[in-house]
């Protein structure tokens, strides 16, 4: 009984929304196991915008932010590939985008934008919009699973370590909508923007396991 009240009140403090404004995940270390799960009540998505700030001295590939379901397992993915090309996934179907500048050793702004009904996405790295490339049409549909850290090949699993992400993330935020050219701006300049309403960096319901830490985001004075 007694293990049950912790385990019940373990479950609540875990689910309560923590304000990380001035901090960071940090992943120290390679492994397929240390990971970040970002939980939201929202579970239909007709439209997708996720923002988030990354730095790494990864060049092999690796994940920024995979969000599957049971019938798609990269139904929103942000993925970097060796070179300068990042692909967002949108119901399992990829759009590449190369060229980008994305110097190692840097924070970078990543915002990745998706609409279900044109099937178009789009990247903005640092402000700089991509093309804007046809990835799938149709609605994400739950339960969904959104994880940092880790690239999921199942459904809240199936975790490859030399797709894991080692570095450090912060400011993630995600919108059930396409956010403006002018929003993103703010987002990169870290003025004013609307907070994501499904996930807000200022409220953000997490779990994690495995070697991550939330830290300082270390000040340059
Ligand atoms: C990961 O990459 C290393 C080096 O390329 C390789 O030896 C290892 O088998 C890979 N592990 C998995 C699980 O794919
Ligand atoms: C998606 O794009 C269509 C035009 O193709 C637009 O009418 C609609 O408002 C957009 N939906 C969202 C949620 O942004």
């Amino acid at each position: 009984m007694k293990l049950l009240i912790l385990l019940a009140m373990l479950t609540s403090c875990a689910a309560l929304p923590q304000n990380l404004l001035g901090k960071m995940f940090t992943f120290p270390q390679q492994t397929n196991t240390a990971q970040v799960r970002l939980t939201t009540s929202r579970q239909n998505l007709n439209a997708v915008t996720v923002c988030l700030r990354s730095f790494t001295d990864l060049k092999r590939d690796h994940s920024l932010f995979s969000l599957a379901t049971p019938s798609k397992i990269n139904d929103f993915l942000i993925f970097k590939s060796s070179g300068d090309t990042l692909s967002v996934s949108a119901r399992d179907v990829d759009a590449t985008f190369d060229g980008l500048e994305l110097k190692q050793n840097t924070w970078h702004s990543i915002c990745a934008t998706w609409n279900a009904t044109s099937g178009l996405a789009q990247l903005w790295v640092d402000g700089k919009p991509s093309s804007r490339k046809f990835t799938s049409t149709g609605s994400i549909n739950g339960p969904i699973v959104m994880v940092l850290g880790q690239e999921q090949d199942s459904h809240g699993g199936g975790f490859d370590i030399n797709q894991s992400f080692v570095g450090m993330t912060s400011d993630v935020h995600m919108w059930d909508y396409v956010l403006s050219p002018c929003d993103i701006k703010n987002y990169v300049e870290d003025r004013n923007f609307p907070e994501g309403n499904v996930l807000n960096w200022k409220a953000l319901s997490f779990q994690m396991s495995g070697r991550v830490l939330i830290e300082e985001k270390q000040k340059m004075c």
